[in-house]
């Protein structure tokens, strides 16, 4: 292909540009054969290729390593972890021919009930930015495009294709764009995927205010922004607003749109060539790097996915601590009862776009067997069945409760149904299937060493049990090799280090979204504004069962010492240094976060917001620093008038094993030579000294043969008294206003 854009660009038709602007198929741009432009492969991820290779004839997709979703790698809180997912899914990508993955996605876990939660990071901005920043850069260094999805407020599933999602402006600004606005300024992924919904009464994908007025203008983004699969409605508004892809394809009426548009005066064709310059630059990116012979490394992938995995799993309960089950404490042992369809059957990631064809599928049982059948005995009983027949979960259970008695450990697989972690459905409650809730309470009751495996991707209940059994992990949904990185941290080989990247309210009714959430038929409020997870239980000062950014480990941490200023200037950036000691008996890694607050804001802010963590593996008895620093930028907020501001003022540094687990806190005082004026209040004085005839305010309504038609000393009146716009009201309008005045 040329490489000379602007010599493409001379050459192409108009027929042959509209092509362009719409996919060739369902996962391909449009090629141009006369000028050699190849179509260009756009794929789900994000935490597998999902290559379907002919989509129309129902064909499955081709298989790939599945890696732990979005939920269990924002869990590990872990950049060196997200750079090498994100280096052997490009390897994957490119083993596959595919040039642009679809992900990541970075829509914030505004309800625990959001259908997708479990392929989006947190429901924090920062933590959210961070991992996004590195998995795109390590895709794209590799030569495989990406895209940041979905751009923006896709917070649920409920009527996703039409929901107008209505947002005041601090909290569009400082939790919903913060993480794009941070990953679109570090990372500059490849492409953007405009999303479904509607925000604030305009399709994502026509939004004039976020496509061109913040993402292009402010954001300086001049990569390529795409539909969502069949998310345009205006073509021709969708172009004006900035979105150049219309995704998928084969769709001639828009095309033809386009053309007649342009022919018609109505699209300017530099608005056209624009948008194709961007989808050529985009192609030829994809051409700089080959993508022929490379091998889906089969095996080497699937030990990363355990690896990986093995970062991801969060331990959250653990009495005695009866876990791990080391050889020693195994050696007067003899039975263990392993309980659960999900034993069987892995739920290993959620349904919808982001489903991978996995080449393997570690299994729980078989991976136990493996670990532990030499010394001890393993029993199975499902315990349950999740499409039983009336009065058979009640036998299954009886029988569970049987087994279990005489039996050293018992461990129950429980979980979300597959069709609860869906694209396309929010959940209706936060709850696990009653017959699981039963089955462990009862279990719970004949055996005191029950350890429950927790299969799901996002917050549940868990009330009913929680304080009866001894421990609790949160597998999440850790891909194709969760199952045996589990077994390792059941038996001691991996020391669980990740922490939960979202809240677990205790209840549903105390999440802050509890009362507008999914909203009406066609719009949802953001009621709650900037107080989103624990930012708001932080505020209420409410319990919660499991605060975000919560996760134990075998061993324990000591947080020795804080070194952080007492002061910063302007524009400087902030270092502090925490020492810390694994006072415990097991090789670990500790996730230190900071947190925030300001004293004295102008506007009410957070209690605590993440600005920094950092992660650090100590052996027994070793002690080291670890270093944070935070940009200046970070500790600003968003005022609705003055946009991103820092204001001179104390701060308040904490650091934390978790958000509700502060173990130093620090005062800095902050410069800033920003003054925040009072930026509603205008002079009265203001528009009549600019303007004191009133003839420039006449005349943006007016033209000048109409001013002459009235006469100025009628129209100014007039205008001063309707406050007229030009798209509030015509001139027949005002003639008829003007009658009504002369004939009273
Ligand atoms: C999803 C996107 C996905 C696209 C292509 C849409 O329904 O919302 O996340 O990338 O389909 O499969």
């Amino acid at each position: 292909m040329e490489k000379d854009i602007d010599k493409i660009l001379k050459n192409l038709r108009l027929s042959e540009k509209a092509s362009l602007l719409s996919g060739g198929d369902f996962w391909q741009t449009e090629a141009v054969e006369r000028l050699n432009i190849p179509a260009i492969f756009l794929v789900d991820g994000p935490h597998g290729v999902r290559y379907v290779a002919d989509r129309d004839h129902d064909d499955p997709a081709k298989k790939a390593t599945c890696f732990p979703t979005a939920v269990n790698l924002a869990a590990s809180w872990d950049l060196n972890l997200i750079k090498k997912a994100a280096a052997a899914l490009a390897v994957e990508a490119k083993a596959r021919g595919v040039d642009v993955l679809l992900g990541p996605g970075i829509n914030i876990k505004r309800s625990p009930l959001g259908g997708r939660n479990f392929e989006y990071f947190s429901e924090d901005p920062f933590l959210s930015a961070e991992l996004a920043v590195e998995f795109i850069k390590t895709v794209q260094k590799n030569g495989v495009g990406t895209s940041l999805k979905h751009y923006v407020a896709n917070n649920q599933e409920y009527k996703r294709f039409s929901i107008d999602a209505q947002i005041d402006e601090r909290p569009l600004r400082e939790i919903y764009l913060a993480a794009f606005e941070k990953v679109i300024k570090e990372a500059n992924p490849w492409t953007v995927m405009a999303a479904y919904n509607q925000i604030n009464g305009d399709f994502a994908t026509e939004n004039d205010y976020l496509l061109q007025d913040i993402l292009r203008d402010q954001w300086g983004y001049d990569n390529l922004v795409v539909s969502d699969w069949w998310a345009v409605h205006n073509r021709v508004k969708a172009l004006k607003a900035g979105l150049d892809l219309e995704m998928p394809g084969a769709d001639p009426v828009n095309d033809q749109k386009v053309i007649d548009a342009v022919q018609a005066g109505e699209l300017k064709e530099e608005v056209v060539d624009q948008a194709v310059r961007r989808i050529l630059e985009l192609i030829l990116k994809t051409q700089k790097k080959a993508k022929k012979d490379f091998k889906l490394p089969v095996e080497e992938h699937h030990q990363l996915a355990k690896e990986i995995a093995g970062e991801t799993i969060v331990l959250l309960k653990n009495q005695g601590p009866l876990l791990p089950l080391t050889a020693a404490k195994l050696a007067d042992k003899e039975s263990i009862l392993v309980v659960g369809e999900l034993a069987q059957k892995p739920s290993y990631q959620g349904i919808g776009s982001s489903q991978v064809n996995p080449t393997r599928l570690d299994n729980h049982y078989q991976a136990l067997e493996d670990k532990f059948g030499e010394e001890l005995e393993l029993h199975y009983t499902p315990g349950y069945n999740s499409e039983a027949e009336p009065g058979e979960n009640e036998s299954l259970k009886e029988k569970a409760l049987r087994v279990a008695e005489n039996k050293d450990y018992v461990i129950i697989y429980a979980g979300l149904p597959e069709q609860a972690e869906a694209e396309g459905y929010d959940r209706q409650d936060m709850q696990l299937p009653k017959e699981q809730n039963q089955l462990i309470k009862e279990l719970a009751a004949v055996n005191p060493n029950i350890i429950v495996i927790l299969n799901n991707g996002s917050a549940v209940d868990l009330r009913q049990w929680l304080d009866k059994v001894s421990a609790v992990i949160e597998a999440g949904l850790p891909g194709q090799a969760g199952a045996s990185a589990l077994a390792d941290i059941i038996a001691g080989e991996i020391n669980p280090s990740a922490k939960l990247a979202e809240s677990y309210p205790l209840k549903l009714e105390d999440n802050p979204s509890y009362l507008n959430f999914p909203g009406s038929s066609d719009s949802v409020r953001y009621g709650e504004g900037i107080y989103i997870g624990y930012r708001y239980y932080d505020k209420r000062k409410m319990e919660v069962l499991f605060p975000f950014g919560y996760g134990l480990s075998y061993t324990e941490f000591a947080y020795r010492a804080l070194e952080a200023p007492d002061y910063l200037a302007e524009g400087d950036k902030l270092k502090i240094k925490i020492l810390i000691e694994n006072t415990g008996q097991f090789k670990g890694k500790e996730i230190i976060q900071l947190y925030l607050s300001q004293q004295n804001p102008s506007l009410a802010r957070p209690p605590k917001e993440l600005k920094g963590f950092g992660k650090i593996e100590l052996e027994p008895g070793e002690k080291e620093w670890l270093e944070l620093e935070l940009d200046y930028q970070d500790l600003a907020y968003y005022h609705p008038q003055a946009g991103w501001i820092v204001e001179s003022d104390r701060f308040k540094i904490m650091i934390g094993a978790s958000s509700r687990e502060i173990k130093f806190t620090e005062d800095i005082e902050v410069e800033s030579s920003f003054v925040l004026k009072d930026l509603t209040a205008k002079s009265p004085f203001e528009d009549w000294l600019a303007d004191p005839l009133g003839e420039k305010a006449v005349k943006e309504v007016l033209t000048e043969a109409e001013i002459e038609e009235i006469g100025f000393l009628k129209a100014w009146p007039l205008y001063r008294m309707h406050f007229f716009t030009p798209e509030q009201v015509s001139f027949e309008e005002i003639e008829e206003i003007l009658d009504i005045y002369e004939n009273n």
